[in-house]
């Protein structure tokens, strides 16, 4: 469409109806012949807001959703189509690994892959736009919701969210099967203090531009048709009502022109913030901060009209921010046909789960899964395993839970098991006939423990006494009779996601109990995790043969986890986030300032460190093991001195010094020796996944372009400063002995 038809459509418009166009609502508001039902039909907004609506979210897809226009826009005065938007997160029907899985597979392409097929499956079931990326930082493992990010790493978080965005909307909105993706959560909603959920987040501006806003600005630069205000304040301000940040920073320094939507009832909720008395205050400070679209809340709806009538929001903000919503609109060809795709729907049953996007899911979740420990055990030849005996134990050995609280659309009915993936190795190997032994052993919730769900379900663990002790003992038994263990323990689902934070980490006393008493019958445990976090257990570090963490891997994980155990596939993840030996060293990231200490010429006591577990994490970002082994030559530069704006070039030789083909991440890292401001003890500049057969050696090169090495400086600048720059590659952010020094200055 001409943009001045779009204009002319806002200008044919009344107020209230403009009104409309400015609220995203559930369901619930609408019946099949457009009348208010549902719980929030209190809120009385006038039938021509509530027919101009200009969005819905996270109504079922499909034939519902069809009709769910039709209805709409027969009632619509300017046929102008809803934009339906969902939380796609990590894949529609097939489910992928969690956003903080798929960071550990460092493989940006297969990313990008897997979002092209989530857009593809979510555009045939008629949706428009995905509540995705999500580029919060975290360095929090208590905070349920960073299992949504890619993890602790500003470089890894900008590639991968710029990833999500260029898969979902691939060149253009036009193209078929593509749906608009919406940046999340801005910002800094990562930080919240203690990893409580919602929480304040208070931080200096140096840390938020270095470390929180480069990779929101990555998805910008990728063309991100909307971004979504976050719950938090921020320094004292809650996000939605943040002008500097909204206006300031998005809009004008990075130059987003396209919707900004507000979390969830984040507008409303600028009165329990306590900076809005009013709902029309509440109004006032989001428009004041640009905000285009209001996520069910009742403001937007029932008050704005007032504050342009009072002359205390100027009516052509409104017309701005309709003219944006209409645009998007547009971009999305929902003017075009308000269904976007009707053929691609038509063929919706052959697209959904297909075999294609099957097996992307399973290679994802095999890049997505690190082996954590290995004392030789694995992997588990299948040659080497005729007539043995497997004892698959653990409540996740059978478990369908692989998915996360954000699958609204995924099924468990579609999931394959850890126990089916193994069965389906074995049986494919036709010298191989496994005897499987499977038990739970344990619920994985200890009895005392209550987990409430998204649609307030009670979670918890309904065994009797009797019962808890039988599947124990049946566990041992087995264990006992068993050649090897494999146990699949890990958190439930629920302990994971929004509003899902714990100040423990640990896995229940029932798990930790099966695993003590299945080790004391037999040493050969293979330890499976799956978790939405980096957890603590100490006693399965110290006790068990291997450890693969395989977070919460999706439609594919009992494929992917048996591929992996089996050595069909080597593992190649790497922990996109630190797991700490003891949640007191929370937040433990790699990319920590130095501190003065230990001061010069002492080494004693004045140390900034914990004294009981030390500052050392169990698992350093970047960390994850191989089947095989990868010697480095020592790190090169093309030159000793470089001019502030040049490139610097390094090299390494990366040889595969064991005996089956595997790939490495090989990381490089730069630290910024003297700053006017103190500089982090290492940054990741960039990540290669290299692929060699045994013996097979590569020259790997990075290149760090200038705008790589800048700062915020002293004086608030974004630059890069003169000065010695120390360049690390290795095999994880805790590799320091393979290093070069190079010095970059300036002329002037
Ligand atoms: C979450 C968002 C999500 C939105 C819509 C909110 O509670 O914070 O991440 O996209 O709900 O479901």
């Amino acid at each position: 469409m001409e943009h001045k038809e779009l204009e002319a459509m806002v200008e044919n418009m009344t107020l209230r109806e403009k009104v409309g166009q400015m609220m995203q609502l559930t369901g619930s508001f609408f019946s099949e012949d457009g009348v208010i039902t549902g719980p929030m039909s209190e809120i009385k907004f006038e039938p021509e807001v509530l027919k101009n609506t200009a969005s819905v979210l996270n109504i079922p897809g499909g034939t519902a959703l069809k009709q769910f226009q039709e209805a709409y826009l027969k009632e619509n005065p300017h046929g102008i189509p809803l934009v339906f938007m969902a939380d796609v997160i990590h894949g529609y029907r097939t489910v992928f690994p969690i956003p903080l899985a798929q960071g550990c597979s460092f493989d940006p392409e297969l990313v990008k892959k897997a979002a092209g097929i989530a857009a593809k499956e979510s555009a045939a079931a008629g949706f428009h736009v995905t509540f995705s990326p999500m580029a919060d930082l975290v360095r929090d493992p208590r905070w349920g919701r960073c299992m949504e990010s890619t993890g602790e790493d500003v470089f890894l978080n900008g590639q991968m969210a710029r990833a999500c965005v260029e898969g979902y909307q691939g060149d253009s909105l036009k193209q078929e099967g593509t749906i608009g993706a919406c940046l999340k959560h801005f910002a800094g909603y990562g930080a919240a203090e203690g990893g409580r959920d919602y929480n304040t987040v208070d931080m200096s501006e140096l840390s938020l531009r270095e470390q929180y806003l480069p990779a929101y600005r990555e998805a910008v630069e990728a063309g991100t048709a909307l971004v979504m205000t976050s719950f938090n304040t921020i320094n004292g301000i809650p996000a939605t009502a943040n002008k500097w940040l909204m206006e300031d920073v998005l809009r004008k320094e990075w130059g987003f022109d396209g919707v900004l939507i507000s979390d969830y009832g984040a507008v409303i909720e600028l009165m329990k913030h306590g900076v809005a008395a009013t709902k029309e205050e509440a109004g006032q400070l989001a428009m004041e901060a640009g905000l285009d679209l209001d996520m069910v809340s009742p403001v937007y709806g029932t008050t704005l009209e007032k504050l342009v009538k009072e002359g205390k929001v100027p009516e052509k903000w409104i017309d701005r921010a309709v003219l944006r919503i209409l645009e998007l609109k547009d971009k999305l060809g929902l003017f075009d046909n308000p269904l976007r795709f009707p053929e691609l729907m038509e063929k919706e049953d052959e697209i959904q789960l297909c075999k294609e996007h099957r097996e992307v899911a399973e290679k994802l979740a095999e890049e997505s899964m690190v082996l954590l420990k290995n004392e030789g055990i694995l992997p588990l030849d299948p040659k080497n395993m005729q007539k043995k005996t497997i004892a698959l134990l653990g409540p996740y050995a059978d478990s369908r839970e692989l998915l996360s609280t954000w699958t609204l659309f995924g099924k468990e009915e579609d999931t394959v098991t850890l126990k089916e993936g193994m069965e389906a190795v074995t049986n494919a190997s036709e010298q191989t006939e496994v005897r499987y032994l499977v038990e739970e052993g344990c619920h994985i919730l200890d009895p005392e423990e209550e987990l409430v769900g998204f649609h307030q379900q009670i979670v918890k663990n309904d065994w009797s006494e009797t019962e808890i002790e039988a599947h124990l003992q049946n566990a041992v038994e087995y264990a006992a009779q068993a050649d090897v263990v494999v146990l699949a323990l890990g958190e439930h689902t629920q302990h994971s996601g929004e509003s899902a934070s714990r100040a423990s980490l640990r896995l229940s006393k029932g798990q930790i109990r099966l695993f003590e008493e299945v080790s004391a019958v037999n040493p050969n445990v293979i330890v499976v995790l799956f978790s939405g976090r980096p957890l603590v257990f100490p006693e399965i570090n110290v006790g068990a043969k291997a450890i693969l963490q395989a977070w919460r891997p999706g439609t594919e994980g009992g494929n992917a986890a048996a591929n992996l155990l089996f050595g069909n596939a080597n593992p190649s993840g790497r922990l996109s986030m630190t797991f700490p030996k003891h949640e007191g060293q929370i937040p433990a990231h790699y990319n920590r300032l130095n501190t003065g200490r230990p001061a010069l010429g002492r080494s004693d006591r004045f140390l900034s460190t914990y004294c009981d577990v030390g500052e050392f994490p169990e698992y350093p970002f970047g960390y994850g093991l191989s089947y095989t082994d990868f010697a480095y030559s020592p790190v090169k530069t093309d030159k000793k001195v470089y001019e502030i704006e040049e490139d610097i070039k390094v090299s390494v030789e990366v040889t595969n010094v064991g005996d089956r083909g595997g790939t490495e991440v090989v990381q490089c890292y730069v630290q910024d020796m003297v700053g006017t401001t103190a500089r982090p003890v290492r940054e990741l500049k960039g990540f290669q996944r290299v692929y060699l057969e045994p013996g097979e050696k590569k020259q790997v090169e990075f290149i760090i372009k200038e705008p790589q090495t800048r700062m915020i400086t002293r004086t608030g600048e974004w630059k890069t400063e003169p000065g010695m720059f120390r360049i690390y590659v290795g095999k994880d952010s805790s590799a320091a002995d393979n290093f070069e020094e190079v010095e970059k200055f300036s002329i002037k």
